[in-house]
């Protein structure tokens, strides 16, 4: 059941509600550390707004991977999802149109949260004077996230893999919970509520996700990978965004030698799919050259595949003595 507060949120109601009397929130007295955010969320939400600061969705349009493959943002068909309007509006599953206003933002709060009246969707059905509300129970589901996420096959790999009939399953490993309060203000009870910083290609996620064994073995080395805890391909996203697992063999500090070996979805390219699929067990195996002494392994990550390898984030490391 749908719970709206009957009457819409405008700036004139929050004005008179932050000058009257009775009020169950209070703006914190502090705000010069927190991110601003469009409709000034971060003032009554400070800790969902700090977490979003650091995710992803915030860097969505100002990312220079995403103005190197949209030749500076200028493609039109690229834009609407990394600066959307509110996705409410058109309903979830619908691709976004493009916002007019403050793109830098990226996909910040109102573009989750806010419906067509102006209200905030979400799971608790929480009441306040500050801004209407919705309960909505398909708020956060696997629906939701694909509007945005299904182009790219996440979310038919997460359909096929073990977690691929919760639906919840991308905020479940995406947004882990924490009991707080979820705005500020005096006696507002601890809630059900999210980490908003939706962690994905970063090295606790990776290796939480993807369990790496380094070993020689009959004069080679073998690299084994297992994806224990991803409901996707790693990597998943456009084809721009590649893995690189990497093995540099070493006599001192002197390098003998440097495979790499791509994960990556190549099928415009040359019909290759080469990303580890969940649940899969995969072996790297290279001759060990002579003389060295020690192998040290790297998985990188890159957002468009032309970065030069120092500028990949790296989601593992490991030195292995030979
Ligand atoms: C003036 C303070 C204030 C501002 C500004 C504010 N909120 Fe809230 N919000 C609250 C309070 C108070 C609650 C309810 C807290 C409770 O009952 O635990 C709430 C609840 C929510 C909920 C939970 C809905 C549910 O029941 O699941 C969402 C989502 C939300 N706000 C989103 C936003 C967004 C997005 C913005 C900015 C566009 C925003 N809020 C701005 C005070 C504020
Ligand atoms: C990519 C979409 C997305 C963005 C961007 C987003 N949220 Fe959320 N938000 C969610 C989801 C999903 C939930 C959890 C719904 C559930 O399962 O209860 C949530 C929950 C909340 C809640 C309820 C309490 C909690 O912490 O779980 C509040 C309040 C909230 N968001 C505020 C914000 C604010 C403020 C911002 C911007 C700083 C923001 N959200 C940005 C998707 C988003
Ligand atoms: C409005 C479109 C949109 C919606 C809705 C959306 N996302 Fe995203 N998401 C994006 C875009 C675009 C990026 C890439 C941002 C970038 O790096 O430029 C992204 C990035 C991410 C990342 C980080 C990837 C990385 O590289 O580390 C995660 C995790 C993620 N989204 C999870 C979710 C989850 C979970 C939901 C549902 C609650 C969701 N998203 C809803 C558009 C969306
Ligand atoms: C069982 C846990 C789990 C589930 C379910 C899951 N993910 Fe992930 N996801 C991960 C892990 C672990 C990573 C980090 C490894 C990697 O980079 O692929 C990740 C990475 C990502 C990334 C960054 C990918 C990259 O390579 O840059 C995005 C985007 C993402 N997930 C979105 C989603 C969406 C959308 C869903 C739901 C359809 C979802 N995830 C379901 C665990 C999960
Ligand atoms: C339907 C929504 C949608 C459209 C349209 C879209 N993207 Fe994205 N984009 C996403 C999502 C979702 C992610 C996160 C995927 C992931 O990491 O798994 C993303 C991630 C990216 C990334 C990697 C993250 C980053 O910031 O570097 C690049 C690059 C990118 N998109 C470029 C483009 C380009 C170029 C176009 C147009 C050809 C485009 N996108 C159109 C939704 C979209």
């Amino acid at each position: 059941m749908n719970t709206v507060v009957n009457w819409t949120a405008s700036l004139l109601a929050l004005g008179m509600m932050l000058a009257g009397a009775s009020r169950s929130y209070e703006v914190s007295p502090s705000q010069d550390d927190l991110p601003k955010v469009r409709g000034d969320c971060q003032s009554c939400h400070p800790k969902e707004a700090r977490d979003w600061a650091e995710s992803r969705h915030a860097a969505a349009w100002e990312s220079e991977t995403f103005a190197q493959t949209s030749r500076n943002r200028s493609l039109r068909m690229c834009l609407p999802c990394h600066a959307p309007e509110p996705i409410l509006v058109k309903g979830f599953g619908e691709h976004p149109d493009l916002r007019a206003e403050e793109r830098t933002h990226g996909i910040d709060c109102i573009s989750c949260h806010q419906d067509a009246n102006g209200a905030y969707h979400g799971t608790l059905g929480t009441k306040t004077d500050a801004h209407a509300t919705v309960k909505n129970e398909k708020f956060g589901t696997v629906d939701m996230c694909a509007t945005c996420h299904e182009i790219f096959g996440t979310v038919d790999w997460y359909k096929q893999s073990e977690w691929g009939k919760d639906p919840n399953g991308c905020v479940n490993c995406h947004m882990p919970v924490v009991e707080r309060p979820i705005a500020t203000g005096e006696g507002l009870p601890p809630r059900k509520a999210r980490i908003h910083k939706f962690e994905g290609a970063t090295p606790e996620m990776f290796q939480k996700g993807v369990k790496m064994e380094v070993a020689p073995r009959d004069g080679q080395l073998q690299i084994k990978m297992e994806s224990v805890y991803v409901g996707h391909t790693v990597p998943t996203g456009p084809e721009y965004v590649v893995v690189i697992v990497e093995a540099q063999f070493l006599k001192g500090e002197q390098e003998l030698a440097k495979r790499q070996t791509l994960l990556a979805d190549n099928v415009a390219i040359d019909g290759s799919d080469t990303r580890l699929k969940p649940g899969e067990r995969r072996v790297i195996r290279h001759p060990i050259p002579e003389g060295a002494e020690q192998v040290r392994v790297r998985v990188l990550h890159k957002r468009n595949r032309d970065l030069p390898d120092d500028k990949a984030r790296v989601l593992y490391e490991s030195t292995t003595a030979l």
